[in-house]
């Protein structure tokens, strides 16, 4: 099943909660959400990826039930937030993470997340990177930054071919192939990635200006047209931006 098909499945599950969605269908849904949405920094099977991105698998602080909605609904420190996921979709997942790789915390409904959820935000529309969200200057610096801290692992094209024979290759930066690994997640999760992870040997060097910047690069690469604004680095409203594959 590709991924894709994958996220609709699961919006279908979490989406008719009232039909006998019990612990277990929650879990399923669960886990394709975050295949989806979580696993490219917390790992496919929740080990993490030391020191940046905590482990889930054997996380005490899973309990803590509160602090897992705020964590998803408004991110934390390097973690986007997703103010998209609704409350079926956020029992969901923390159902998944809680009853996954050993870990105990238990189920969750969707009663108790709505609860938490209530008062906060009711969020503003959803644009994708086919709507002009970065300025054409703005690219034009990030290509700067890339060309000096990135083309020798991605390439200069962006391809993914190493421009310096003695580097780790990384995965391709732009164009189909990347449009289809990021399809679905939103400019928050890659511009959190990119600012937490990269580049490898130096992470968490670049500024946030540059993070966006390289990010507006990235996407003028893939196609997405330049708009009257630069992109800006509020998560919240970067978390707005979903990358879709197809204009
Ligand atoms: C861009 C990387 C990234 C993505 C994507 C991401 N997280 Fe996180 N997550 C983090 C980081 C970094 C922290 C630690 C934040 C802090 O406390 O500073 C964290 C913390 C957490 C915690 C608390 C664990 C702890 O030890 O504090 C939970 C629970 C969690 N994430 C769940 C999720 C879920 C569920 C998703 C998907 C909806 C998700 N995360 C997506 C980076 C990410
Ligand atoms: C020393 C080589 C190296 C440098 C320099 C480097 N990267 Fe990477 N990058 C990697 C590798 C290797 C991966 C794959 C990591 C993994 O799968 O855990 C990666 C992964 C990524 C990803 C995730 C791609 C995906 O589809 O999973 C992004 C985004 C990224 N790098 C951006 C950058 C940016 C932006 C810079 C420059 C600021 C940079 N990288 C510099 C080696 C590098």
């Amino acid at each position: 099943m590709t991924l894709r098909r994958a996220g609709i499945l699961c919006l279908a599950l979490a989406a008719n909660p009232s039909a006998g969605a019990d612990e277990a269908e929650l879990a399923a849904s669960g886990a394709m959400l975050f295949e989806r949405n979580c696993s490219v920094c917390h790992g496919d099977a929740g080990g993490g990826q030391a020191p940046v991105f905590p482990a889930l698998a054997g996380n005490d602080v899973l309990a803590d039930l509160p602090l897992i909605v705020g964590n998803m609904h408004l991110g934390v420190g390097y973690m986007p937030p997703f103010p998209e996921l609704s409350a079926e979709e956020i029992a969901a997942l923390a159902t998944y993470i809680r009853t996954s790789w050993g870990n105990a915390a238990g189920a969750v409904t969707v009663a108790e997340v709505s609860l938490l959820l209530e008062g906060l935000d009711a969020g503003a529309p959803t644009r994708t990177i086919w709507d002009g969200v970065y300025g054409s200057a703005q690219a034009a610096r990030g290509r700067l930054a890339y060309d000096g801290q990135c083309a020798l692992c991605h390439g200069r094209r962006l391809n993914g071919a190493a421009e310096d024979p003695d580097m780790q290759s990384g995965p391709p930066l732009a164009r189909v192939k990347f449009l289809r690994e990021w399809d679905g997640r939103s400019l928050a999760v890659l511009f959190d990635y990119t600012r937490a992870a990269m580049p490898l040997a130096n992470p968490g060097s670049l500024s946030d200006g540059q993070s966006a910047d390289i990010v507006a690069y990235m996407l003028s690469v893939s196609g997405a047209p330049p708009g009257p604004e630069d992109m800006g680095t509020d998560r919240e409203a970067l978390a707005r931006i979903t990358i879709a594959a197809e204009e």
